[in-house]
């Protein structure tokens, strides 16, 4: 399996968080290096690094750099933890390495961890993989997004090098690209055939018979296992319930928030309305919720998690 190195996407440097630009790929593999917590914090807000597992390492790194510069720990939190509101592992994260005597120490062991993770949640992920499967997926779930081998397209890779997964249609994920950009650089690095599709393409691929299965990421679950996910997850699993198309959530754990009790509760960040058109009046929501009823198992690097969420989720985390 071909995956990217975790240092290469982000790591912690001497006074540096330096971080693989993925605003600048996949024309140019450029990196940015951060040198306080607002740079991180920026390079958050502007996803230089995004997905939320590598926000969280990002974010813990941010923290590291400002402890070993003498400043103010609890400015640096909250400038970190302001950078977006959704995905869960931001102020997980944060909370890790605010509590650990040396901060540097325990990000890296975040980032190492991390990578585990998303280890163990492939393995468990591809078992759901039917022998020539035609998968379809959404944003980029990569390694880009988690700093390891990724959660949905880590599994996908998995089933790939099990010789089980036929073809990967990838979302363009309107309107930053990040499946055209990046999901698709990924498959194409790890030579796993894969189809761009327009977001609103997918529902006649699967009204079609296309698609076996989905798998998506997942920014926060909540305890009840509503879902927050990159716009356009929610009318994915819409359609897919229609055509009686198995949807999965790949997650690790540290987006689990048992704290949330419902999607109701889980902030949906905002963005700039310039991002969908610089020229009339737009909305910029990106994240939707999708339900818990039509998530057909949550997959995390504890195993595979089926309906009541409420009990399955809440007795991983637990254990
Ligand atoms: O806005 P982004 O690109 O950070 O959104 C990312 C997603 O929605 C991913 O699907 C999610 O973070 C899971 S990444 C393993």
């Amino acid at each position: 399996m071909r995956v990217l190195e975790p240092d290469r996407i982000l790591r912690l440097e001497g006074e540096r968080v330096v971080l693989l630009d993925q605003r600048r790929l996949p024309d140019d593999e450029v990196e940015l290096a951060c040198r306080s917590a607002a740079e991180v914090a920026d390079a958050i807000r502007e996803l230089a690094v995004r997905g939320a597992p590598a926000i969280g390492i990002a974010a813990a790194y941010g923290y590291a750099l400002a402890a070993s510069r003498g400043d103010d720990l609890n400015e640096a939190f909250a400038v970190l933890a302001g950078a977006r509101p959704t995905a869960a592992n931001l102020a997980w994260a944060l909370r890790e390495v605010e509590a650990a005597a040396d901060p540097a120490a325990r990000a890296r062991e975040l980032h190492a961890e991390e990578v585990q993770r998303c280890r163990r949640m492939s393995v468990h992920a591809a078992r759901l993989v039917g022998p020539g499967s035609r998968a379809l997926t959404h944003c980029n779930t990569g390694g880009l997004a988690t700093g390891g081998q990724g959660t949905a397209l880590g599994a996908l890779n998995e089933a790939w090098s099990q010789g089980l997964l036929q073809h990967v249609f990838v979302g363009e994920t309107r309107p930053l690209l990040q499946g055209a950009r990046l999901t698709a650089w990924e498959l194409e690095s790890a030579g796993i055939p894969h189809t761009v599709m327009a977001d609103a393409a997918t529902g006649s691929l699967l009204a079609g018979g296309e698609v076996d299965c989905v798998f998506v990421g997942a920014d926060r679950i909540a305890a009840n296992g509503d879902t927050a996910n990159k716009i356009g997850t929610y009318p994915l699993a819409v359609l897919a319930d229609r055509h009686a198309v198995p949807f999965y959530v790949v997650a690790p754990t540290s987006t689990i928030d048992l704290g949330t009790p419902s999607g109701a509760e889980i902030p949906i960040e905002e963005r700039d309305p310039r991002e969908v058109s610089s020229r009339f009046p737009a909305r910029n929501p990106a994240f939707d919720i999708t339900p818990a009823e039509l998530i057909t198992a949550i997959v995390t690097e504890l195993g595979v998690h089926r309906a009541p969420y409420a009990e399955s989720l809440s007795g991983a985390v637990a254990a």
